[in-house]
């Protein structure tokens, strides 16, 4: 017996049709225009859309960072996403200094284990290749890669923690390169950012405002230029993560106009919220939204939707690193410095990318799949699996509802944290069923807010190197 979902509109990035979707086990079995239940469970998806589930390729689940750890571990962070309509996560291990990226991994796969709900994969970000002639972390990179970790993450920002130079970047993009595997950068200029916080606390500048003023964009754009134009000399492909202003995004539209193989994602955050509304240097309250890069002034916003129509921006995501208000944010009181670096927002990315994208007419429903499922599964190597309602892939299915009104608010989410983004903000458009591999995981229709699987059921995905589908 299977499932049946009956009346609904397929929505895949390359178009939408009136069809019926059966899904036997855990895969897509046959999408048609009209298919005869038999045995089968039937589900009514009159007046919704039948869209892939979403894949959000950036999150920080259960991350030691600025002191403090991520507030989401594994469960409350993919029951989240869930709850959002999102079905498959990328998250990152971080290799530490002076330790091999196998025990990142196996640190990072014990945090998943037993804890997963919905389906997850990781980027190992590099800080070491070891000693002397740095043979043994390009082995391990191999090793990664062998065993579906197909993408690198390399920190041009943090410097002492995660930030690495551009020689030990550059080995690793010429390796990267051998490996048909894909770079993700955080393109800021740490070092002289770095400067520029150590003078504005000389000078008494604390407040949270001032970590958004010590970031400056040419900061982002420089260093977008540079890991671009290293990877080019290195022959790898790169995707910049977390892009967020116009001048990062000229540089990135330059090197690929060029023939760059670069690819890049702006975060629900960059799209939607600004210095000048949530930043202005008014209160303490301001540090909900320190993370980095910092929000921009407004007038970044719309090149950022434009980039994602026309095709310089491929996906949006969330850099999901979500610290509690009260006890951690807290570390920082007198120091905007030591305010741990982050924002929740896995469970409201569709919901705010549909409402201001394709609700206020900048991006169609089809760009909508594209950006927030189809392109993540194409460049990071899981298309044969994931992101498309197709026969034969993993039956991920989320089912929309476009007309219903849905109110975010801390107070009703599955997020750890004690505050919301997003708090208060009305939207249209929310996931009505969300089924994970064939299993209906969420029905915000009769049980809202919940996460009906069990705990622990989302499983490793290993992906293909594929260069960001641009081999
Ligand atoms: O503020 C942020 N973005 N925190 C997470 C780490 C990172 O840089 O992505
Ligand atoms: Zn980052
Ligand atoms: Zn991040």
């Amino acid at each position: 017996m299977g499932m049946l979902i009956k009346n609904g509109t397929v929505v895949n990035a390359d178009g939408s049709k009136k069809a019926d979707v059966l899904i036997e086990g855990e895969k897509i079995a046959q999408v048609a225009a009209s298919i005869d239940a038999k045995d089968d469970e039937v589900v009514d998806a009159s007046g919704l859309l039948i869209m892939p589930g979403g894949i959000d390729v950036h999150t920080h689940l259960d991350m030691p960072f600025g002191g403090t750890v991520s507030a989401d571990d594994y469960t409350s962070g993919t029951q989240a996403a869930a709850i959002g309509g999102t079905t498959m996560l990328i998250d990152f291990a971080l290799q530490s200094q002076g330790h091999t990226m196998r025990e990142a991994l196996n640190t990072w796969r014990k945090k998943s284990e037993n804890k997963a709900c919905i389906d997850f994969s990781l980027h190992m970000a590099v800080t070491d290749l070891g000693p002397g002639d740095s043979s043994q972390g390009l082995r391990e990179m191999e090793e990664m890669v062998d065993e579906g970790i197909t993408s690198f993450k390399l920190f041009m920002a943090y410097p002492g923690v995660l930030m690495i130079d551009d020689g030990l970047m550059f080995r690793v993009m010429q390796k990267a390169a051998k490996l048909n595997a894909l770079c993700c950068i955080h393109a800021e200029n740490g070092s002289a950012i770095d400067v520029v916080v150590a003078q504005m606390l000389a000078e008494g500048k604390t407040a949270p405002h001032y970590h958004a003023l010590s970031r400056s964009p040419k900061a982002e754009a420089e260093a977008t230029h540079r890991s671009i134009a290293l990877a080019e000399m290195a022959g790898a492909a790169v995707y910049i993560v977390h892009l967020s202003n116009a001048y990062a995004l000229d540089n990135l539209k330059f090197m690929q106009q060029r023939g760059a193989r670069a690819l890049a994602e702006t975060c629900t955050q960059y799209l939607v919220l600004s210095r000048e509304e949530q930043m202005p240097g008014k209160s303490w309250d301001e540090a909900k939204f320190v993370f980095t890069p910092p929000l921009r002034e407004k007038w970044n916003q719309e090149p950022l939707w434009n980039a994602l129509a026309n095709g310089p921006l491929s996906v949006v995501s969330t850099d999901h690193c979500p610290f509690r208000f009260a006890d951690q944010k807290s570390l920082g009181r007198d120091n905007f410095a030591k305010i741990p670096n982050g924002g929740p927002g896995v469970e409201n990315r569709l919901q705010i990318i549909w409402h201001y994208g394709v609700n206020a007419g900048r991006i169609t429903p089809e760009k909508f799949v594209e950006v927030c499922c189809t392109a993540p599964a194409r460049i990071f190597g899981m298309e044969k699996q994931k992101g498309a309602i197709k026969a034969g892939l993993d039956a991920d299915i989320l089912l929309w509802d476009p007309n219903i009104e849905y109110t975010i608010s801390a107070a009703t989410q599955r997020m750890a944290t004690d505050y919301n983004m997003f708090e208060g903000w009305k939207v249209r458009g929310n996931a009505a069923k969300v089924f994970s591999r064939g299993e209906l995981v969420v029905d915000n229709a009769t049980q809202p807010g919940k996460f009906l699987g069990a705990t622990g059921r989302g499983r490793f995905v290993r992906r293909e190197a594929n260069a960001g589908g641009l081999a």
